[in-house]
């Protein structure tokens, strides 16, 4: 009987359990004898053996619900490059032993880019493996959009529109912090979404002075408040210039935790303007997919089970121009996509005098 491995690894976010139905329902009409192994949270639950049957009950009401049902980790891989060499190796072939105990003809991985790389490891020990793309970061190489972005850019718009009134009737500035430690497709498309004057990611370092002139500015044009997205992995052009455990160092100096109670206290000093910051983390991965969202795992998960019925492994499912194609793992795995600087929604904003930080 064929036995098919299922796991879910990394941050959650909103599409996973949208993307497992999507895969085990196709899976059941295509190969109804096809035995489908839930692994419990990702990659750790497999070498420690925690996983189960799936069966019919496991597998209804899921399109809606956000999370996995699964549960999901980020190590061992999070810590993976840390390691040495040989330590890897026996961490994937842990891995690999682990498939070949539960008795698995492959295994279907959804996840981020840390897991692509380790998918393709496990490929390259011969494991029969497929990924699918999830991340609200938007930053796994080799797909337009992953599900889970389109629900946080969603959620985060929203964010975004509540802070406007509460701004507008204070006049105030508010600066609002989305992750994206990498990339900032999210704060770019929610800043454009809700309406950001400012918009600050990781790929443009900016400048304090550059920032609080833009609210001087806006404040002289006769509006008295500001929004400002920022995306967690910006740095000013200083930091840019740091060694990374430089900039950790300085940030430790100056004693904030998160860089917009930074650049809200800098703004305030600059232009005496009354700022505050927000900081919605984890609520951005949180809740129900919204309707792209389930489509696009639902067409992914759809696509990894076809694969699964021809055969075909070692791929990752990708959405190029509107359409499902097929990437090597090798695409993906190891790289990152961030935010070109030529990107059509970043030259929208330019257009439309959006500062950017520089
Ligand atoms: O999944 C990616 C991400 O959303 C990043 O944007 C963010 O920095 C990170 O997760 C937070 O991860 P954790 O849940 O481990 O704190």
């Amino acid at each position: 009987m064929m036995k098919i491995g299922i796991l879910t690894s990394g941050g959650d976010c909103p599409g996973l359990n949208a993307a497992l139905r999507g895969a085990t329902t196709a899976i059941r009409e295509r190969m109804p004898g096809a035995e489908i192994i839930g692994i419990e949270n990702g990659f750790s639950g497999l070498t420690e053996g925690h996983s189960r049957v799936l069966g019919h009950e496991d597998l209804s009401g899921l399109l809606t619900r956000g999370g996995t049902i699964l549960g999901t980790r980020r190590t061992p891989y999070k810590t993976a490059s840390l390691l040495a060499e040989e330590e890897n190796d026996a961490a994937i072939a842990a891995m690999r032993d682990a498939c070949n105990a539960l008795g698995l003809n492959c295994l279907l991985v959804l996840g981020g880019h840390g897991t692509h790389r380790t998918a393709l490891k496990l490929a390259q020990a011969g494991v029969n493996i497929l990924a699918l793309p999830k991340t609200i970061d938007n930053d796994v190489y080799g797909t337009d959009v992953s599900f889970g972005f389109q629900t946080a850019v969603e959620t985060a718009t929203e964010q975004i529109d509540r802070l406007h009134t509460t701004a507008a009737s204070h006049g105030r500035v508010m600066v609002i912090e989305l992750m994206g430690h990498h990339a900032g497709w999210l704060a770019l498309h929610a800043g454009l979404a809700g309406g950001a004057n400012v918009i600050l990611l990781p790929e443009i370092p900016y400048s304090y002075e550059t920032v609080s002139k833009a609210v001087s500015a806006r404040a002289k044009a006769g509006k008295a408040f500001s929004i400002i997205v920022i995306a967690e992995g910006a740095m000013t052009q200083d930091e840019f210039r740091m060694a990374k455990e430089e900039r950790a160092q300085q940030r430790k100096k100056d004693g904030f935790s998160y860089i917009s109670l930074k650049l809200a206290e800098e703004i305030t000093s600059r232009t005496g303007f009354e700022t505050r910051a927000v900081i919605p983390g984890h609520i951005l991965r949180g809740g129900t997919p919204c309707a792209f969202d389930r489509i696009l795992a639902t067409k992914m998960g759809v696509a990894a089970a076809k694969l699964i019925a021809e055969g075909c492994f070692g791929k990752t499912v990708a959405l190029c121009n509107h359409d499902i194609v097929l990437n090597d793992l090798e695409v993906a795995a190891g790289k990152i996509k961030t935010v070109p600087l030529d990107d059509s929604m970043l030259n929208t904003a330019r257009y439309m005098g959006i500062c950017l930080g520089v």
